[in-house]
């Protein structure tokens, strides 16, 4: 399947805001997760059949410290990429159903998520 790249901030999000004030995002901005642990963001994957997909989740975290999410029941690390501004990604293999499956990124610590740009399957 060609990969599909899922916006944050069109995303459903909890506990967090979409803002534009750090560049190198692509779309229409991201999504600053609040600063406490049960902040998340969740997309819908359409699969059309059963798989394991690898994702990516495109981020950027200005402190020196890991802020470790919970992404679709795997423990994900994102540590400091350096700046607000310098955006990596960290990737992800789960398993999808056939149909609609929601893909959740909650954040596990008091730090809240790092900032969020999008999510390719
Ligand atoms: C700063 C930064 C935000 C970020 C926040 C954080 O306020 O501007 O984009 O989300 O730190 O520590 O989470
Ligand atoms: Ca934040």
């Amino acid at each position: 399947a060609q990969a599909a790249l899922l916006e944050a901030e069109n995303a459903t999000i909890s506990q967090g805001v979409v803002e534009s004030n750090h560049p190198g995002y692509t779309g229409a901005g991201f999504v600053n997760y609040d600063n406490l642990a049960g902040s998340y963001v969740e997309w819908t994957i359409e699969s059309a059949e059963a798989r394991t997909v690898e994702l990516t989740l495109r981020y950027a975290n200005g402190t020196t410290v890991n802020r470790p999410m919970n992404v679709a029941g795997a423990l994900v690390d994102f540590p400091g990429t350096g700046a607000w501004t310098t955006w990596r990604t960290a990737r992800v293999t789960v398993p999808l159903n056939a149909g609609a499956n929601l893909v959740r990124a909650t954040a596990l610590t008091a730090g809240g998520g790092p900032n969020v740009d999008s999510l390719t399957v």
